[in-house]
């Protein structure tokens, strides 16, 4: 209906294009399928605030030009609900959830053949919403589950929150008076996207998407709640008049909703029984990391109605639903002390002494607070609550402090002028956000590069754990990575926890690693930017390490994935006195492995140009051994299959990647066929 802007236009037909833009935005907003285009609906839009400055006293809440209203001064008005907003019991696992169904079955014996509702819980904000005449009249939070706060001006803002119901389907009615419950969230992109506007105009920015759809709403100013993306899932039905017979079940509660044009879920589903409930809650557990928002578990919902009413509550949770929790990944602790790390570079990175918690079945006590920027941007101070998430196998971390539970006691915290582990001043340089110890005998540093040195890339010393190179270290065993090649089985047997047979096994593991190619020794140095790939290539060019020493800055340079700054830190390690030192002491006790460039030159043919992945469990080759045995013969091995793949090399057990190297055509070989081409 495109209207003509004449006298003869009558109040229907403003009513009707009020009617038609709330379908529209329905379309456009809760489904994500337009029918006009946004030129159209920007025209019909404009007509309609044309009517309204002809007949403003025609203009009532419901019109889409209306969703930006005043600001609400001094605080929100307390409003009652129409029945109590309740709550959920919890579960946390399959026993618990087994459990309630037993109580309930107990309690009433036709939930022995129930069906149950599955939905996500959200984790955001309980919002109701009040309709009358298909208009929204009032929004309000939960407040204490009997009187919340009129928020209606910032609920108005959110664009899939009807201001008409738009009911979809002609046959369907829609009572008088309506009151539903939702809950209003972030997803996750545009949580992100805010905070970084926030960061970027100096504002203080959010702890996570709940806190933030709070925040959002709690504004007094509903222009600032219009520019926050928040979304709605509906899912209850608090209240309605009886002029109009209401679904009997939750399974089709939310089918209604869905037809009247309220934003639900697809996510939700009908289990015909407990079996099945638990049947589909590993997919939930599987599904989580993969939602665009926050979900804290699942909520199983008897389906009957009438069957939720007669079994009552305990306190304000119905006996009829219960809330699965998932292992929660962010929670809430005390930071006791604010400790510094040091890398094997030097580089000093804080991280925070917490007041234990169990985050997703793991004790926590540690977690990184990336660096000293973060917490001066964070104003985290010691003594402050804090977030701490773990997301899978991602290191513990610190999200931010929770100010509003401060005593004044917390303690700003100043990074060290000096290394915590030798005492030296510490250093930044220009550009960088890291603090360095430069202190090159540091024994923190020491630690970490042992650590690395007798890693599984590097020189694949095994049984030699940091407990192990602590000990050594502190008792000043060694200095160094070649005193390791010195150590005598006296100098282990008085260290802690190790007897005989364990001293035997790890002196054989040192001297076996003497015969380690250049490759690992390379990586085993350590060299900034040298890693496990660009060490092959060095030892592919330099058959020792007085050749790589004696290496030019040109020379190295006009290699393939050597830049200048890789090559400048060459040159430096090698010109460093101290590393010199070291040289020595490593050719000294035999560790100077020489490649035999002919023999390499001759089998590097076989597979140059060629890029091979490794899935699977192969029957004689390690994957490391794999690995090396493809580059030195001029493969380059890579972690994913691309079309650039020319071969996968297929072991056992093989996971996605052989799905993927099917769907991409690419070659498999096993084991057997891969050592026949070298030969
Ligand atoms: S039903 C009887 N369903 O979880 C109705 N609640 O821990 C009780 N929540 O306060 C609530 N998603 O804010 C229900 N699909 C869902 C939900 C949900 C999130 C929240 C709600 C409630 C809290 C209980």
């Amino acid at each position: 209906m495109v209207l003509k802007m004449d006298k003869n236009l009558t109040y229907d037909d403003y009513l009707q294009l009020k009617k038609e833009l709330s379908f529209y935005s329905y379309r456009y907003y809760v489904l994500s399928e337009p029918v006009i285009s946004d030129s159209e609906y920007d025209q019909r839009y404009h007509q309609l605030k044309a009517i309204e400055a002809q007949y403003p006293n025609w203009i009532t809440s419901d019109s889409p030009t209306q969703r930006i209203g005043a600001p609400v001064s001094g605080k929100f008005e307390k409003v009652a609900h129409p029945a109590p907003i309740l709550s959920l019991a919890n579960a946390f696992d399959m026993n618990d959830l087994r459990a309630w169904y037993e109580r309930i079955v107990k309690l009433d014996e036709r939930v022995s053949t129930a069906e149950f509702v599955l939905e996500p819980k959200y984790d955001g904000l309980t919002v109701i919403l009040h309709y009358e005449n298909g208009i929204l009249v009032r929004g309000a939070t939960r407040g204490d589950g009997l009187i919340g706060e009129d928020i209606t001006s910032n609920i108005r803002t959110l664009p899939t929150i009807p201001l008409q119901i738009p009911v979809l389907d002609r046959n369907i009615s829609v009572p008088q008076r309506l009151v539903v419950r939702g809950e209003v969230l972030l997803f996750l992109a545009d949580f992100e996207a805010l905070n970084k506007k926030l960061e970027e105009a100096g504002e203080k920015t959010y702890v996570n998407p709940r806190n933030t759809a709070s925040g959002s709403l709690r504004q007094l100013d509903p222009m600032i709640t219009s520019s926050r993306p928040l979304k709605i899932f509906c899912y209850d039905i608090v209240d309605a008049s009886d002029d109009i017979e209401l679904p009997a079940t939750q399974w089709e509660t939310l089918q209604y909703l869905k037809t009247i044009g309220f934003p639900t879920s697809d996510l939700s589903q009908f289990a015909e029984n407990i079996d099945e409930v638990v049947n589909y809650w590993p997919t939930w557990l599987e599904r989580r990391d993969a939602l665009p928002f926050e979900i804290d578990g699942v909520v199983v919902k008897t389906n009957q109605h009438a069957v939720v009413a007669d079994l009552g509550f305990v306190g304000k949770d119905p006996r009829g639903a219960i809330a699965i929790k998932f292992p929660a990944r962010e929670v809430s602790t005390t930071l006791q002390d604010i400790r510094v790390n040091v890398g094997r570079t030097g580089v000093l990175t804080p991280y925070a002494v917490l007041t234990p918690v169990e985050i997703g079945g793991v004790m926590v006590k540690q977690a990184t607070l990336h660096n000293f920027d973060f917490i001066a941007e964070k104003d985290i101070r010691v003594g402050d609550r804090v977030f701490v998430k773990r997301a899978g196998d991602v290191i513990p971390y610190v999200v931010g402090p929770i100010k509003d539970t401060r005593s004044g006691a917390e303690k700003t915290y100043l990074p060290p002028q000096e290394c915590p582990a030798c005492g030296t001043q510490v250093e930044h340089f220009e550009g960088e956000v890291a603090w360095y110890c430069v202190n090159a005998a540091c024994p923190a540093q020491l630690i970490r590069h042992l650590e690395h040195f007798v890693s599984r890339g590097a020189m694949d010393i095994v049984g030699l754990g940091i407990k192990i190179v602590e000990q050594l270290i502190e008792q000043k065993l060694i200095q160094d990575v070649a005193d390791l090649y010195t150590l005598k089985s006296d100098d282990l047997l008085n260290l802690e926890g190790y007897a005989e047979k364990k001293v035997e096994n790890v002196l054989a593991a040192i001297a076996a690693s003497k015969a380690q190619p250049l490759n690992r020794l390379i990586t085993a140095l350590g060299i900034n930017g040298v890693g496990e790939a660009m060490a092959t290539d060095l030892a592919g060019k330099y058959a020792d390490l007085d050749a790589l020493k004696a290496a030019s800055m040109p020379e190295l340079e006009s290699m393939d994935g050597v830049g200048p700054n890789i090559a400048q830190a060459i040159i430096d390690w090698f010109a460093n006195p101290l590393n010199t030192q070291l040289l020595e002491k490593l050719r000294n006790v035999g560790v100077w492995p020489i490649v035999e460039h002919q023999q390499v030159e001759r089998t590097a043919q076989v597979l140059s140009g060629l890029t091979f992945v490794i899935t699977g469990t192969l029957p004689n080759y390690g994957r490391d051994e794999m690995k090396t045995l493809i580059q030195q013969h001029g493969g380059k091995v890579s972690g994913s299959v691309s079309r650039k793949t020319s071969y996968v090399v297929m072991g056992e057990n093989a996971g996605s990647k052989a799905d993927k190297a099917s769907a991409l055509n690419v070659a498999i070989l096993n084991e057997a066929q891969l050592l026949e081409m070298l030969k």
